[in-house]
């Protein structure tokens, strides 16, 4: 495997003198090519700072951060982004809210009408490519932000809570929607959450943050075969890691 995402000495304060808040950091971290990589970790350590200086949209305080051999030094459109709010537009359909991200990349969207279908299918909204946003449930417009954050076929794909404000058993519905997206598109992805169980379900590896200022406490490869389905979520092997996990946390007080 190759390491695509370099993180080496990176941190973050907020502010100066006495108003100063470290919010994250020092962290040295190598994320391999394909990795599916959570950031676990309570409310307020530093989880969406990390994700924006990656994408290249906040400044670090220090450190280097590569992605694909090259330094981050300002926004990548490169990358596929998506948070706890999605960003699709009211006037547009879903399919008109995906084809969007491909022309403010200059990038024809009649090119790439196949590769829409397939993403709309992989999360079962191909029915729905002609609708509103307004007309689609939370969850249906979450798993089109998905599509839209993966139509232009990135590399890295960073995911802030992007299941936060959900039900949880769209929850559970749209976590098996994303597996199947990063089996199928494979890009390399890091996921922000304070769910355990999401986390050890849907990640290759779970890094462990600690309570602000976030640092990189443990990385725990989570070895259970993919696609993660009822029976694997159900076995004592699962179980166990969510066990460890709460452990650790129980232990910096914060459940
Ligand atoms: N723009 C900002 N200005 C000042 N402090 C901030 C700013 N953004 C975040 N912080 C502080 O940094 C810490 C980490 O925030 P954040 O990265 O949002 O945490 P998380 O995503 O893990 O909940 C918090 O204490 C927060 O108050
Ligand atoms: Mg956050």
């Amino acid at each position: 495997m190759n390491p695509l995402i370099e993180l080496t000495d990176v941190a973050k304060t907020f502010g100066q003198g006495a108003d100063a808040v470290h919010a994250f950091g020092p962290v040295d971290l190598t994320i391999d090519d394909g990795d599916f990589i959570s950031f676990l970790g309570p409310s307020g350590c530093g989880k969406s700072t990390l994700m924006l200086m990656v994408a290249g949209l906040l400044e670090r305080t220090s450190g280097q951060i590569v992605l694909g051999g090259q330094p981050v030094d300002g926004p990548r459109t490169d990358i596929g982004i998506m948070f706890q709010d999605n960003t699709l537009v009211p006037w547009r359909t879903v399919r008109g809210n995906i084809e969007l991200q491909l022309e403010m990349r200059g990038i024809d969207p009649t090119s790439a009408a196949d590769r829409i279908t397939v993403l709309l299918q992989s999360v079962h909204l191909q029915d729905f490519a002609d609708r509103f946003p307004y007309e689609l449930s939370g969850g249906m417009q979450q798993r089109a932000a998905f599509c839209q954050a993966m139509v232009h076929d990135p590399q890295i794909m960073l995911l802030d809570e992007p299941l936060g404000k959900l039900d949880a058993m769209t929850r559970e519905q749209i976590r098996t929607d994303l597996q199947t997206l990063w089996m199928q598109q494979k890009p390399t992805v890091i996921f922000v959450t304070h769910s355990i169980e999401e986390a050890v379900q849907l990640s290759s590896r779970v890094a462990i943050i600690t309570p602000r200022p976030g640092r990189v406490e443990k990385i725990i490869p989570i070895d259970l075969p993919f696609p993660r389905d009822f029976e694997v979520k159900n076995s004592p092997e699962f179980a166990s890691y969510v066990r460890d996990i709460q452990e650790i946390f129980r232990g910096y007080g914060v459940i």
